[in-house]
C-alpha cells in the first residue's frame, strides 16, 4: 500500500478510527519489528487525530521504557503501578483519566495534559508495552477511543 494514509477532512473521531484501522493493519501486517509498528502506529495517530501526546511505552525489565512517540519529550521511565501508565500496567486494564488533576499519583510529564487514556498491548497474557495518549482539553477520552485503540494495539 501508499505510506499516505487517507483520511476525509471533518470525520469523527469514530470515523478516523473506522478508516484509520484498515490502514494500519496493512501498513502493520507484513512488519515484524514491533518498534518500527509502534512509531507509525503513533506517528499516524497523532497525524490525523490532534492529541497533545501518543506514544508507547514499553515494559523493559521491572519499568516501563520510553518507546516511539509523538510530541514533546517525556519521562523516560515510568515503575510498575506508578502514573496512569504503571497502573494500567498493574492492572492489565485501559484507563481513561478525564481529568488528570484528579488522579492520584499522576506523573506530569508537561503541565498542558489535561486528560488521558491509557491502553495496554497484551501478548500471551502479559502486558509487554502500553499505548499512552494525552490530550490538552479536559474529557477527551471515551470508550470509543478504548475500543478502537485496543484493536489497534491487538496489530502489534
Ligand atoms: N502521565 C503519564 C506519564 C507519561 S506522559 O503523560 C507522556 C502517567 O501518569 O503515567
Amino acid at each position: 500500500m501508499s505510506e499516505e494514509l487517507i483520511i476525509t477532512e471533518g470525520a469523527t473521531r469514530e470515523e478516523i478510527y473506522k478508516s484509520l484501522f484498515p490502514q494500519l493493519k496493512a501498513l502493520t501486517e507484513g512488519e515484524q519489528d514491533q518498534i518500527a509498528n509502534m512509531a507509525n502506529i503513533a506517528a499516524a495517530i497523532k497525524e490525523y487525530i490532534d492529541f497533545f501526546w501518543v506514544g508507547f511505552y514499553r515494559v523493559v525489565g521491572d519499568k516501563l521504557l520510553l518507546g516511539p512517540f509523538q510530541g514533546p519529550v517525556a519521562c523516560t521511565t515510568i515503575a510498575f503501578g506508578k502514573g496512569v501508565c504503571g497502573s494500567a500496567w498493574k492492572e492489565k486494564k485501559t484507563i481513561i483519566v478525564p481529568n488528570v488533576d484528579e488522579f492520584p499519583g499522576h506523573i506530569a510529564c508537561s503541565s498542558k495534559s489535561r486528560s488521558e487514556i491509557v491502553v495496554p498491548v497484551i501478548k500471551n497474557n502479559k502486558v509487554i508495552a502500553v499505548l499512552d495518549i494525552d490530550s490538552d482539553e479536559l474529557n477527551s477520552f471515551s470508550d470509543i477511543d478504548a475500543y478502537w485503540l485496543q484493536k489497534i494495539n491487538s496489530l502489534l
